[in-house]
């Protein structure tokens, strides 16, 4: 299954018309990654640009990124260096990317797919976790707009999308932390999937 629409985000990384971009790690991440867990596996779906990638190396998580864009591999590759091999080319849906992953993260993926793919995001991502694994990241929330960005409706609306799931973390982001695009509807959650 070819996903979502490819031509269209490779173009943007082209042009450089990257309004989603942060240009670095989300302060939330550094702290949730400062936290006492034991590393794991991550895997980073729709990785853009890739900027998790080291901050999960340097806290010895075993780290794979990947996106659909040539582009945007390209470009995280030469900005990672020494990690490049730590991103990869792939497509969510239709390729392979092993399994077993204690954490996906997550940071403006969903919200990029159109809605009526998001139960087929949220079947992926149980394929891809281990049993009591996490999906975590930075949720986008809102009204409903022509997006993407494509925001969850709200918490109930989450709830019912991740079935399977427990929620164990929700957390609001601070609008200085956010990039205008997203302020004030972003929430860090870790949803931690129960098993098939
Ligand atoms: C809004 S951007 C976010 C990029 C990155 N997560 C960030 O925070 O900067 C959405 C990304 O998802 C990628 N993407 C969309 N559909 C995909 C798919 N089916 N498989 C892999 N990547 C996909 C796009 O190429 C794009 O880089």
């Amino acid at each position: 299954m070819r996903s979502s629409n490819q031509e269209f985000w490779e173009k943007r990384y082209l042009d450089k018309t990257t309004p989603w971009d942060f240009r670095g790690v989300p302060p939330i991440l550094t702290t949730y990654l400062q936290r006492d867990h034991t590393p794991g596996s991550v895997l980073i779906p729709g990785c853009g640009l890739g900027y998790e990638v080291t901050a999960f190396h340097a806290a010895r998580w075993q780290t794979l990124a990947f996106d659909f864009s040539p582009a945007a591999v390209e470009q995280a590759k030469e900005k990672l260096g020494p990690l490049a091999h730590l991103v990869r080319h792939a497509d969510f849906f239709a390729d392979e990317l092993g399994g077993s992953y204690d954490i996906i993260y997550e940071r403006t993926f969903l919200c990029a797919l159109a809605p009526k793919l998001w139960p087929n995001y949220v079947e992926r991502i149980r394929q891809l976790l281990r049993p009591g694994g996490v999906l975590a990241g930075l949720f986008f929330y809102g009204e409903e707009e022509d997006g993407p960005p494509n925001p969850l409706a709200n918490l109930t609306m989450a709830r019912n999308l991740f079935t399977g799931f427990e929620l164990i973390v929700d957390e609001p982001i601070p609008a200085t932390d956010s990039l205008p695009l997203f302020a004030n509807r972003e929430r860090w959650q870790e949803w931690r999937y129960l098993g098939k």
